[in-house]
């Protein structure tokens, strides 16, 4: 849903919705939120935000990304 709202719209989307790793985060930021949200995750464990900003800088590292924007909406789907 993020991914077709992004090529529809211009403005900022915010991703939310099941989040609980870096990963999950860095999911819907390919797909076009420019941030997210956590939730439930909180509840989970309350430090799933501290582990998802943790885990954005380690994939952030591994891959050279300077800012985090330039991974923003850069998933294509057919
Ligand atoms: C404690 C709590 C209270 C919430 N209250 C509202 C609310 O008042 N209105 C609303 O539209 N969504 C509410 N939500 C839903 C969130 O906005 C969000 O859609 C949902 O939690 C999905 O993200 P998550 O999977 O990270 O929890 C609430 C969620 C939580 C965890």
């Amino acid at each position: 849903m993020v991914y077709q709202v992004a090529k529809t719209v211009n403005i900022p989307i915010l991703g939310l919705g099941g989040i609980v790793t870096a990963q999950d985060a860095i999911e819907y930021m390919l797909a076009g939120a420019r941030a997210i949200s956590i939730g439930t995750g909180n509840f989970i464990a309350p430090d799933t935000a501290i582990k998802v900003v943790e885990g954005i800088e380690d994939y952030m590292k591994q891959y050279k990304i300077e800012d985090i924007n330039e991974i923003v909406g850069t998933v294509q789907m057919n």
